[in-house]
């Protein structure tokens, strides 16, 4: 499977590659980011070099060609949905109005495909580093970051279970992948 991994360099994104270089399913990862992605200090280096490429692109609005030939023929996507930051600091636009539309427009994208694509929204709580500070958020579910990668590439491999995983979903596969793998 070829995956692109968008915005490589981030905190999810970062464990997702670590978790994908290993994972014999994923057989090619486009790490793609405005920045070089960084190959994780866990990584295989012969993985790392047949199966990664570090793909940096300035602006996620505008791809040249030469990106684009990059991206052909993935099999599939895991990145952030990205709300223009001009409409963010619009103090008459209402956060979550605009979020819940721009996770409209995504499910609506592979609808009207026809089959061509599939989508799905994840809405992880907080997520926790391993051995860091859990910060708090009253009324916020927390996530370890082990666990969301591993569901995110769970579902990416086997097909998603539905169009929107909650922070309940996501522990539940995430955890049963990572208790897959470490049987082996
Ligand atoms: N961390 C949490 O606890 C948490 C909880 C719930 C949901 N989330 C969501 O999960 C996603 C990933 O979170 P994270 O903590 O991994 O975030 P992060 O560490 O801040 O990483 C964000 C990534 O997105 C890239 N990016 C940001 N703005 C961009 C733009 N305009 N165009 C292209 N790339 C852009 C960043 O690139 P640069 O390196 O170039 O800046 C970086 O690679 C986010 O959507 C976040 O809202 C996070």
């Amino acid at each position: 499977m070829k995956l692109i991994i968008g915005g490589s360099t981030g905190f999810v994104a970062t464990e997702l590659l670590s978790q994908a270089l290993k994972n014999p399913a994923i057989t090619s990862i486009i790490a793609l980011g405005r920045r070089g992605a960084t190959v994780p200090a866990d990584a295989n280096s012969n993985a790392a070099k047949t199966k990664l490429r570090s793909i940096t692109c300035e602006n996620f609005e505008e791809y040249p060609d030469s990106v684009k030939s990059e991206l052909a023929n993935a099999d599939a996507c895991i990145c952030r949905a990205e709300i223009p930051p001009a409409l963010q600091n619009h103090g008459l636009v209402d956060y979550g109005l605009l979020r819940g539309e721009t996770e409209t427009l995504i499910l609506d994208y592979a609808e009207q495909s026809q089959g061509t694509v599939q989508s799905c929204i994840v809405k992880p709580g907080l997520i926790d580093a391993p051995g860091a500070e859990k910060r708090e958020i009253p009324g916020l579910p927390h996530i370890d970051l082990p666990d969301i990668a591993a569901a995110l590439l769970d579902q990416v491999i086997r097909g998603f279970e539905k169009d929107t995983l909650s922070n309940d979903d996501l522990v539940r596969i995430g955890q049963r992948a990572l208790a897959g793998y470490s049987k082996g």
